[in-house]
């Protein structure tokens, strides 16, 4: 396997990265994950700059520039032969002696991205099923950090429970998922949280709300309780990996009837056939 290293492509083998770093010590660093779709990538524009935004707010800098990674991610999808798949990039604050302040002189930040084959998952068909789970991670999740200590074991108490996703509530309010955004319908009309602090504003949860605006589908960006959770008469995830994806049950109880709403696959439906242009 090759991947972009700080500038170069080159076999992961040859990549060393100092114990120094920050991301390896303080998790002090950022990521995106883009799909690949038939040898492209998806919704490249949004990704870049989001990724610029998570940098600014950290104050990790220079930025790498999008477009000569852009390029060597277009090298790496062709050397692999990726058709459907995902690149990932990461970018920490570098190498540096440990303090917890940001040091001084500021390291040059640690560029790396590769790509890999990702299958569409199944579960947008036959629709997936959730735990709930108390969200105990920081209060700065709009920025996709890689300190995600809180999702990892949010993620692991819906595998444990042979759930595809874990669906995380602050008290009353449901937040997102594990690595997704979540929506609910209630009496036709569709909620979601809306982009505070509080989530991470997915590009896939941009994108969807686009559709349902365009499919003249009420949407209401406002935070919804866990007991509107349970009353929902649909509910679906998005993320770049998950797409779009129906949870037909939380906690082993079914969501209404059990089965993938009308809205759920209208937007399903539509995100697909976005994809596929
Ligand atoms: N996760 N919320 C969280 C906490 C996430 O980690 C993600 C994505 C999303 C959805 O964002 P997007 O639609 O831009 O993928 C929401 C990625 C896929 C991951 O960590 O692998």
């Amino acid at each position: 396997m090759r991947v972009y290293w700080n500038g170069s492509i080159k076999p992961l083998e040859d990549v060393r990265i100092s114990p120094l770093d920050r991301g390896y010590l303080f998790g002090d660093g950022v990521y995106e994950v883009i799909r690949i779709y038939g040898g492209r990538l998806f919704a490249a524009e949004r990704h870049w700059a989001r990724l610029a935004r998570s940098l600014r707010e950290l104050s990790i800098a220079p930025e790498p520039e999008a477009e000569g990674l852009e390029q060597a991610i277009m090298t790496l999808i062709h050397e692999e032969g990726i058709h459907d798949g995902i690149a990932y990039v990461q970018v920490t604050r570098g190498e540096a002696p440990r303090t917890h302040a940001f040091p001084n002189p500021a390291p040059w930040p640690n560029v790396l991205a590769y790509v890999q084959p990702y299958p569409r998952p199944e579960a947008i068909m036959r629709g997936g099923r959730a735990v709930l789970v108390p969200d105990i991670r920081w209060h700065r999740v709009d920025i996709k950090t890689v300190n995600l200590l809180g999702n990892v074991l949010a993620k692991q108490r819906a595998q444990e429970a042979g759930a595809d996703e874990a669906i995380l509530h602050r008290g009353e309010i449901v937040t997102e998922g594990s690595a997704s955004n979540v929506f609910i319908v209630r009496g036709g009309i569709v909620f979601t949280h809306p982009a505070t602090t509080a989530i991470l504003n997915g590009i896939t949860r941009q994108l969807v709300l686009e559709l349902l605006q365009a499919q003249g589908v009420p949407v209401v960006e406002r935070p919804f309780t866990v007991e509107a959770l349970w009353a929902a008469d649909e509910v679906w995830i998005t993320s770049t990996t998950a797409e779009v994806t129906p949870i037909v049950e939380i906690d082993r109880v079914p969501i209404a009837s059990g089965r993938i709403g009308p809205v759920t696959s209208l937007v399903r439906d539509a995100f697909m056939a976005a994809v596929a242009r």
